[in-house]
């Protein structure tokens, strides 16, 4: 019987200090009214210098988890979604199994910037379908405020840390569970493109960290069409029409180019969730830090279809089709 992978539990974790509009425009030359008209940002959270992205993907994980009614033993793979790891080896993955006292299977981290989740989601059915796991944590989680030039207002303003996560199950019976789990997943990169958002920085090429670098208008432009386009594929592998989408879960990165890429597809307001006004952009944890929301408020619920989409560094992006 075909294996699938169903969804059995989701959860978040946001470091408790939030940083306003009006606090970054003390900082740099920029306003609320500037920050909200661009981007719909009016705040985000940002992670205490104590706390690590491991320490964030563990508390999303433990909500996960809890959520799915499974145990850490049950899991037996890792994903971890992150371009701000704990340590440039070993990943960031290794040190959540431990935490979990997981000692069974594998942990790795996938690197695809913002659109890592959708990536490590990949990865993570595909291990389901062949029978290589049966219960894996997805986990994108980053500390993004750790890389960026708090003087540069072009970039500083943007984003912010969390974490999100997702408990994926093997299933393989029929009933009215059948058709439910990951339908489709679209994955794309480009790496022509690698210098239009990149970080100055990194172990091989200067022996520093760096920090974040964007030529946002050109981002802004391949945002729009690679989503719309993905999008579009992903409906045409799940074969979905547009009209069976329950919810659309984009990459938070700006309030424009996700109105842009629903109108594109003649999605309404009401069926696109929003965190970017709360979170900025969380990177490869925005979409399931806005799944959780839409989930945990009761937006989302048991047979709906549910579309996510992000782009990202590299550039990379992507789309998956679930349905709930
Ligand atoms: N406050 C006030 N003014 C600002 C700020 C700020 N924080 N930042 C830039 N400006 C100024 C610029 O200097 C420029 O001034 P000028 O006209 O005098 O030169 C003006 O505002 C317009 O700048 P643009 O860059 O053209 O502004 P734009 O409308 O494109 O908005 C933004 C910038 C928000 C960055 C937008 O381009 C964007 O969202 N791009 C895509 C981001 C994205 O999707 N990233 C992908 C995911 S992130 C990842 O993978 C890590």
């Amino acid at each position: 019987m075909t294996r699938r992978s169903v969804i059995a539990g989701c959860g978040a974790y946001l470091p408790a200090r939030i940083v306003t509009n009006h606090e970054l425009a003390q900082r740099v030359d920029t306003s609320h009214e500037w920050i909200v008209q661009r981007t719909g940002i009016h705040q985000r959270h940002i992670a205490d210098d104590r706390e690590k992205t491991s320490d964030l993907a563990i508390a999303a994980a433990h909500d996960a988890i809890e959520s799915s009614g499974l145990s850490a033993a049950d899991i037996d793979l890792v994903i971890l979604a992150t371009a701000t790891p704990d340590h440039t080896f070993p990943s960031t993955a290794t040190m959540v199994q431990a935490s979990l006292g997981i000692t069974r299977g594998a942990a790795f981290d996938v690197h695809a910037v913002c659109s890592g989740f959708i990536y490590a989601l990949n990865v993570a059915d595909n291990f389901v379908r062949l029978g290589q796991a049966d219960n894996v944590l997805v986990i994108g989680a980053e500390t993004f405020s750790r890389i960026l030039d708090w003087e540069d207002r072009s970039t500083c303003v943007l984003f912010g840390d969390g974490a999100g996560a997702l408990v994926l199950s093997a299933a393989t019976g029929a009933g009215n569970s059948a058709d439910r789990g990951v339908l489709a997943t679209c994955l794309h990169s480009d790496g022509r493109q690698h210098d239009l958002l990149f970080v100055d920085g990194g172990p091989s090429s200067s022996r520093t960290v760096g920090h974040v670098r964007m030529e946002g208008r050109e981002v802004f432009k391949h945002a729009v069409r690679n989503l719309s386009s993905v999008i579009g594929e992903v409906l045409e592998a799940a074969q979905l029409d547009r009209s069976e989408v329950d919810w659309l879960v984009p990459h938070q990165a700006n309030r424009r180019i996700i109105a842009t890429t629903a109108k594109k597809l003649e999605l309404p307001d009401d069926k696109i969730v929003m965190t970017i006004d709360r979170h900025g952009n969380t990177s490869a944890a925005s979409v399931p830090l806005a799944l959780n929301d839409a989930v945990r408020d009761g937006r989302i619920t048991t047979g709906d279809v549910v579309i996510l989409e992000a782009m990202g560094g590299g550039l990379t992006w992507g789309a998956s089709a679930i349905r709930w």
